[in-house]
């Protein structure tokens, strides 16, 4: 055990490390809609590296049930007491590459989509929080941490601490990882009370209440015994009105207990030298399978087969978030003018999906937009492109620009959250930097810094000094586990 955690566990009179139960939406492989269930996935492997028995709870999710059924052990079932209802909660067991992951079954809430949008999913999250804290003493497991993250699990505390007083689910520590403050679950005070229950006197701006609504993550900053968020520069921006999304009050009340602690990624899985995935390996020394990727990607997709020309790619959530409005402004002014290709693996918002259909019909051959969900095809993207293009208006971490980093794409990003802290700029008078930022949402800066990227591209020695330090990074998630073992510790 490092030296420093044997000292803390000592100042607090004990000498094992804390055992941690993460409960969340999605977790990845099992069921993923982004880069929530990369971490949730991820963090526990690299906590057990150092001593934490960390466990995962999640719904047991209809996509789950597909695929690993047989995989599945039962424990046991109760019912659970959801206002008026009386709701069958199944607690199935399964070891997923050592990590133990508990999954709540019941076929009402979880049958079919990971969220069904408004009250409905507001329910089935209600519902898996009530279920989690009620399963808790009987999975033969001394839970002693919390670790919540967003808002479908952000009424632990509170539900703990005003409704379990005394048992262990009150002893337990909270820590809320707030991933996207931009979704907060809100529901009426009505709702909240038939769903959980909820005494009157807390639907008041001191707790619940935000702008007439029952706020569940700001139930989670105000209970949780401290908060992260997934960058420093994020946990700085949510501290302000522009990025808070009307939590800034609070969570500057809370500063003392709210940090930011960085993302990594699965190097395993997102790695170059020995990804299945794609056909052809390589790593920073020898990039010629790169070379092959990308062509084997523009056969694929229906690009011109041609190495010279740059691929600018984005594989993401098509929401406003990641900077599609600024895409839409000038992506017609780009394809034009400039040679150059551009592949967008992603689904979200039908007005940008609409977008960029259309542009791929005015520029075959040299637009692709690929509209859904692919691992498979992501992992070809993200090593057979050039360019890894995430002008986002805010990003909490953002994983994908590591991934492409780790596949030798450069990353062209606006400074931001995670983004800024992440990627350093290429500085043309010294030579430094692992890829391209802008600082304004400006569809204009955005163009200019894409140009910029097309003319270091024409320079081989610029180029692949950029390709090798963004190879370089070391974004591995060992660095994250340890700090948030630190904050474990801390609340104990
Ligand atoms: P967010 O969680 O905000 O969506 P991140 O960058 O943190 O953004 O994580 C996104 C994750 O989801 C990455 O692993 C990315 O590769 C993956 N992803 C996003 N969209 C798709 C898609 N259409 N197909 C495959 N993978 C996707
Ligand atoms: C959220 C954020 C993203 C972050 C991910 C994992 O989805 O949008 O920036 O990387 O969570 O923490």
């Amino acid at each position: 055990m490092k030296k420093e955690f044997r000292e803390l566990l000592r100042e607090r009179g004990r000498s094992a490390m804390p055992n941690v139960l993460l409960a969340a939406a999605e977790c990845a492989p099992l069921a993923k809609t982004g880069g929530l269930a990369d971490v949730v996935g991820t963090l526990p492997r690299s906590l057990a590296g150092l001593g934490i028995d960390a466990r995962v709870i999640i719904p047991y999710h209809r996509c789950i049930k597909d695929k690993y059924a047989d995989k599945v052990e039962h424990m046991f079932y109760f019912y659970a007491k959801l206002g008026w209802r009386q709701e069958y909660v199944g607690i199935e067991k399964l070891i997923l590459d050592g990590v133990t992951v508990y999954l709540v079954d019941n076929e009402h809430y979880f049958g079919d989509k990971i969220y069904r949008g408004g009250n409905p999913e507001g329910e089935q999250y209600s519902f898996f929080c009530r279920a989690v804290l009620d399963a808790i003493p009987n999975l033969g497991y001394d839970v002693e941490v919390v670790h919540c993250n967003d808002w479908h699990t952000a009424m632990l505390p509170m539900l703990a601490h005003t409704q379990y007083r005394g048992l262990q689910q009150d002893r337990i520590k909270y820590l809320l990882t707030i991933h996207n403050i931009a979704f907060q679950g809100k529901f009426g005070f009505d709702f909240v009370q038939d769903m959980l229950g909820v005494d009157s006197r807390y639907y008041t701006p001191e707790y619940i209440e935000l702008n007439g609504c029952a706020d569940y993550l700001k139930a989670g900053c105000v209970f949780a015994d401290r908060i992260n968020t997934v960058s420093p520069s994020y946990a700085s921006e949510i501290r302000t009105p522009y990025y808070a999304e009307g939590l800034e009050g609070i969570l500057n009340a809370r500063s003392a207990q709210l940090s930011g602690i960085i993302n990594g990624i699965d190097k395993k899985v997102f790695n170059p030298h020995g990804d299945e995935l794609i056909p052809a390996r390589y790593d920073r020394g020898h990039l010629k399978g790169k070379a092959i990727c990308k062509a084997r990607l523009q056969e694929r997709v229906g690009l011109e087969q041609r190495p010279d020309v740059p691929i600018f790619a984005m594989v993401t959530r098509m929401t406003e978030q990641k900077g599609f409005d600024l895409v839409v402004c000038v992506l017609d002014d780009m394809m034009c003018r400039e040679d150059m290709q551009f592949m967008l693996l992603g689904s979200g918002d039908e007005r940008f999906e609409n977008f960029m259909r259309s542009a791929e019909s005015r520029y075959k051959g040299k637009l692709c937009a690929y509209i859904g969900y692919n691992e498979e095809l992501s992992h070809l993207v993200y090593a057979g492109s050039d360019f890894y293009l995430m002008p986002s208006r805010f990003e909490p971490c953002g994983l994908s620009q590591m991934i492409a980093m780790r596949y030798g794409t450069v990353p062209i990003v606006r400074e931001t959250g995670g983004l800024k802290d992440t990627v350093t700029p290429y500085n043309r008078f010294t030579g430094e930097g692992n890829g391209f930022s802008f600082a304004n949402y400006d569809a204009w800066e955005m163009r200019d810094t894409m140009r910029l990227a097309m003319e270091c591209y024409k320079n081989e020695e610029i180029m692949h000094g950029l390709i090798s330090r963004a190879m370089q990074a070391d974004f591995g998630f060992e660095r994250s586990a340890i700090d948030y073992a630190r904050h474990y510790i801390w609340m104990l």
